[in-house]
């Protein structure tokens, strides 16, 4: 990827100076700028990838996975909080080390995160497939609603792609407005789905669905640890599921992002733990913005057998 492939916003494009663009998603100006890096990034055969649509459950998978990898062992579990067991692979604010340059500095074997669109995934990643030992990825997806409602939450600081000035106008941004859709940190979310539900079919990618891990999350919890290998006898799993629950996480210092930085998020105007439920999203839209919805979404989702539970 060269230089030219990415593109800084002008503040007069979008009033917010301090993102940019490739190909034609928008992400921070800082992970814009270490760009090449990023695409440069060497993936492992041993690692696991968890990629998500912002807001859609990443912590709560990213919990789950640890919770499995270290048999349940909570001690080990609280070593350091989700975002420093898990390096965010596009994450750069200066100084402080890239998510690239904390992947590096990890032990293997490695868990990562990343919200890339499948577009945009260092190819590394895909290449290492190739090989007879696959990395794992895993994704937690959302119905399209819940991430726009959970990111409208005014907690987001000064991360340029979850900047919130007009709550109720990015609602539909995300989604529903052909014309802003795609003016959102990493891409829009029916193009982020999409593209990561067709590797699937060519890659080594286990989808879940946020519905179903509330709606039965021991069955859930036993596909992420198949996944990986493991088998969970009945007490570990039911350990795992309570540990991994909404409430129990949402007091764990160590998943619920209490200790990021308030310029980041300020938890005192929302908590990051928010209400974790489903369909909440239609609790915030006006009767025309659901029927906007609905229609957006079945227009944009043609064609893919893909259906969300919109609720429980
Ligand atoms: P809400 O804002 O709707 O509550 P991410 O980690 O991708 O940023 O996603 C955050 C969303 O996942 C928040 O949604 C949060 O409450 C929810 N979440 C986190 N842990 C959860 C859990 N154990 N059970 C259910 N939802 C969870």
């Amino acid at each position: 990827m060269s230089k030219e492939q990415t593109k800084a916003l002008t503040p007069e494009k979008e009033g917010r100076p301090e993102l940019g663009e490739v190909e034609g998603i928008l992400l921070s100006q800082a992970t814009c700028n270490e760009w090449q890096r990023i695409q440069g990034f060497q993936a492992r055969p041993d690692d696991l990838l968890i990629c998500t649509y912002p807001k859609a459950g990443t912590t709560w998978i990213q919990e789950i996975v640890d919770m499995i990898q270290q048999d349940g062992d909570l001690e080990k579990c609280k070593r350091a909080p989700v975002h420093r067991r898990h390096p965010f692979i596009e994450w750069a604010r200066p100084p402080q080390p890239s998510g690239v340059e904390q992947a590096e500095a990890m032990p293997p074997p490695r868990t990562l995160k990343t919200h890339l669109p499948v577009k945009l995934l260092p190819p590394s990643f895909w290449e290492q497939q190739c090989k007879e030992t696959p990395p794992l990825r895993s994704q937690l997806w959302d119905p399209p609603g819940a991430p726009v409602v959970s990111e409208s939450d005014p907690c987001w600081g000064d991360l340029p792609q979850h900047t919130h000035t007009a709550p109720q106008p990015r609602l539909c941004s995300r989604c529903c407005l052909p014309a802003l859709s795609a003016a959102v940190g990493w891409g829009p979310w029916h193009d982020h789905v999409k593209g990561w539900w067709k590797a699937k079919e060519t890659h080594c990618v286990l989808f879940l669905f946020y519905e179903d891990m509330k709606k039965d999350p021991k069955h859930e919890i036993q596909k992420v640890a198949r996944f990986l290998g493991k088998n969970l006898d009945q007490e570990l799993l039911e350990k795992i599921v309570y540990h991994t629950s909404f409430d129990v996480m949402k007091d764990n210092p160590m998943a619920n992002r209490s200790g990021v930085s308030l310029s980041i998020m300020d938890q005192s105007i929302s908590p990051f733990m928010r209400k974790g439920t489903v369909g909440d999203w239609k609790n915030h839209f006006t009767v025309a913005q659901n029927e906007r919805f609905e229609e957006d979404y079945e227009e944009k989702m043609a064609g893919t057998n893909l259906t969300f539970c919109m609720e429980l």
